[in-house]
């Protein structure tokens, strides 16, 4: 929660070499684009045939796929199974393309998809949808296309941990990504807040460990049958996207060990199961423990055929550890000078347990840390570039998942009605700059690719998930498929108008302040909303939801607003919600300003030109129940001051909780 974005950005912004403006309207852009002068092109109306070779059951899925796509979201008829003529779709193998290469030639005998694989066929099939897309009803340019990826790792990671998207929802996630040829979803699957996978020979980690009350007191939760995980796993393979599915260790572990005690350690407030943030909660490493999780890992491994197997590592707490004179006596038996080690040693055994079935585990960079860990182990950067290229020097395959550049639950625009999420703005040209060459390491590891993350502790509903994710994952596709001599950001943002229109034909909703809207100036008067309010501290905002969902932006360490407003006569009104404060913050909670209490009960005060200047007001909150639920106070002003004048706002109180949220501000 610490980190500086603005520097890890710097970290990563390299503007890609300037290439001339592609017209073709296709993301990510084909490597090798040419168009013939003169050569006519191909109308691929209501009923052109798609033919396939025959007896060739993958290309025939691919062809189902395509036919499907362009009936359902741009309404066109295609025949399938149609005999070959002039003017029809042709998908072809041809032998020595790449894994996921395909060329695609567009002419006046009609459409011709060629590829080695079903995953190249598959690509031409999007590539020529997205052109349809983009054309309407006029005929398609002659063209011929030669494409092939940057990375073979393209992917997204989506949290049903922390809220549960439908399955519905997680499949049109992966329609989207498949379209712009993302080929992994990392599914996280357990966290503290929750954990999602039924497994056969643990009922009460989804019995016990789905469900939590949220800060509010109302049941939440939910989980994934392995029915649905096999109806997701199938979905996806059919769209040339793997589900890699993480199970969290030795961390993020509360929501199994409410479910199953015996494998961690005494001392979990039941209380904190609805908290964001780390927690002390953390696995045990004795025997028992360590087979239960790999009886885990036999499910997951039988359900997801994904070569590569998620095991978290991130943001262990190591103080249980250190408390437990089993732990500690093990440690000494296993010749290990400290917890880290332990760390390091625990994640070999379970590393150990999936390559001897045949898997590859995938981690996050906290994992490095620790030493001990299998080579062959995969690593998730998000700290930092230089992790990633000490991971690659060390001789890891890396995968770039940088926040904040690829953390998605920032909003991607600073505007009033922004989604709930994390404030400092991540927007699509803060994606496409990053150039992922740049962390090349010299030792033996592989770049593999990029990832961007939808943490969804603020992305509450499906639709604020999915207008989180796009277009920013559009941008990342590019940044993992196309070689950076052919992207520049004026070429991607030529082509969004028809993403956008991707977007609406896949019932995507857009975050409010993408389609080149601005910011209004900051009214003077009358209702100005958080989002308008000025952070006195900026110490670390975040778009909360209210307890009916829409969002308060708050300095959760510092609740403390400034604006500069035009006063007339009599009181403002300030509605304030007392959110739940539901954060481990460890020792960072001691920071939180809370403004010297002096009475016996939380106030508003409201000071005239600066934070300490004349005070004009002093309210009480007793009044102001505790439930997210925004309530409207009115503020009468010392001396009426009128005309235009700096004001600051901030709640004097005794401690974190409740998190005192204004939600809006009414003039006079
Ligand atoms: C992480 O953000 N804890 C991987």
């Amino acid at each position: 929660m610490a980190v500086d974005w603005r520097a890890g950005l710097a970290a990563l912004a390299l503007i890609a070499a300037p290439a001339r403006a592609v017209a073709l309207p296709v993301i990510p852009l084909p490597q090798v684009v040419q168009t013939v002068d003169g050569a006519a092109g191909a109308a691929l109306g209501d009923g052109t045939p798609i033919v396939v070779p025959r007896g060739d059951r993958e290309a025939a899925d691919v062809a189902q796929w395509l036919d499907a796509a362009v009936r359902d979201h741009l309404g066109r008829h295609f025949v399938r199974d149609g005999a070959a003529r002039d003017g029809a779709i042709r998908l072809r193998r041809v032998p020595g393309l790449g894994a996921e290469a395909y060329r695609l030639d567009i002419d006046s005998h009609g459409a011709t998809i060629a590829a080695t694989t079903r995953q190249g066929l598959f690509y031409g099939a999007t590539t020529l949808w997205q052109l349809l897309a983009a054309k309407g009803d006029a005929p398609l340019a002659a063209v011929h296309i030669e494409d092939a990826p940057r990375y073979p790792w393209r992917g997204l990671l989506l949290d049903s941990a922390r809220h549960v998207q439908s399955v519905a929802t997680i499949e049109r996630l992966i329609d989207v990504m498949a379209l712009h040829k993302l080929n992994r979803l990392q599914w996280h699957l357990t966290d503290d807040q929750g954990w999602r996978l039924q497994i056969r020979a643990y009922p009460r980690l989804t019995a016990i460990g789905g469900w939590r009350l949220d800060p509010y007191g109302q049941r939440y939760g939910g989980f994934y049958s392995q029915d649905e995980v096999r109806q997701v796993v199938a979905y996806a393979a059919a769209r040339n996207v793997t589900i890699v599915p993480e199970i969290e260790m030795p961390g993020h572990a509360l929501a199994a060990l409410r479910a199953y005690p015996d494998w961690g350690f005494a001392g979990v407030p039941a209380s904190a199961q609805s908290d964001w943030g780390v927690f002390p909660s953390i696995f045990a490493v004795d025997p028992p423990t360590l087979k239960a999780l790999e009886t885990v890992l036999d499910e997951v491994m039988a359900l997801f055929p994904s070569h590569t197997i998620a095991i978290g590592g991130d943001e262990a707490q190591h103080g249980q550890w250190r408390a437990a004179p089993a732990v500690q006596a093990r440690m000494k038996a296993l010749d290990l000078p400290d917890e880290a080690a332990l760390q390091g040693w625990f994640t070999a055994q379970i590393a150990g347990y999936l390559a001897a079935h045949g898997r590859q585990a995938i981690g996050w960079d906290d994992m490095l840390s620790a030493g001990g860990i299998p080579r062959d182990a995969a690593i998730l950067s998000w700290h930092s570039a230089h992790d990633a290229t000490r991971a690659l020097q060390a001789g890891h395959d890396v995968v770039l998942a940088t926040d904040p550049v690829f953390y998605f639950d920032h909003i991607q625009a600073a505007v009033p009605d922004a989604p709930p999420g994390r404030w400092a703005v991540v927007s699509p040209s803060d994606v496409y700059r990053v150039e992922p060459g740049q962390v090349d390491g010299t030792g033996g590891g592989h770049l593999l690719g990029v990832q961007g993350e939808l943490w969804s502790e603020y992305l509450r509903t499906d639709a604020q998930m999915l207008a989180m994710a796009w277009p920013r994952a559009a941008a990342l596709a590019e940044l993992g498929w196309t070689q950076p001599a052919r992207r520049d950001w004026d070429g991607f943002a030529a082509r969004l108008p028809d993403e956008y229109r991707l977007l609406d034909r896949w019932q995507v909703p857009l975050a409010p302040g993408l389609r080149g809207q601005r910011v209004e100036p900051v009214a003077l008067r009358g209702v100005k909303t958080s989002q308008i309010l000025v952070s006195c501290s900026n110490r670390l905002l975040l778009n909360l939801p209210a307890r009916d969902g829409h969002p308060l932006l708050v300095d959760i360490m510092d609740r403390c607003w400034k604006t500069y407003a035009e006063l007339g006569h009599g009181p403002i009104t300030v509605q304030i919600a007392a959110l739940a404060f539901n954060y481990q913050l460890a020792d960072d909670a001691k920071a939180i300003v809370l403004r010297a209490p002096a009475g016996t009960q939380d106030e508003l005060v409201v000071r005239q030109d600066r934070c300490d200047g004349p005070e004009l007001a002093r309210v009480a909150l007793g009044a102001v129940p505790h439930d997210g639920v925004p309530v409207a106070l009115r503020v009468p002003l010392a001396g009426d001051p009128k005309g235009a004048h700096w004001l600051c706002l901030y709640t004097a109180t005794h401690g974190p909780a409740p998190l005192w949220a204004i939600d809006r501000l009414v003039l006079p």
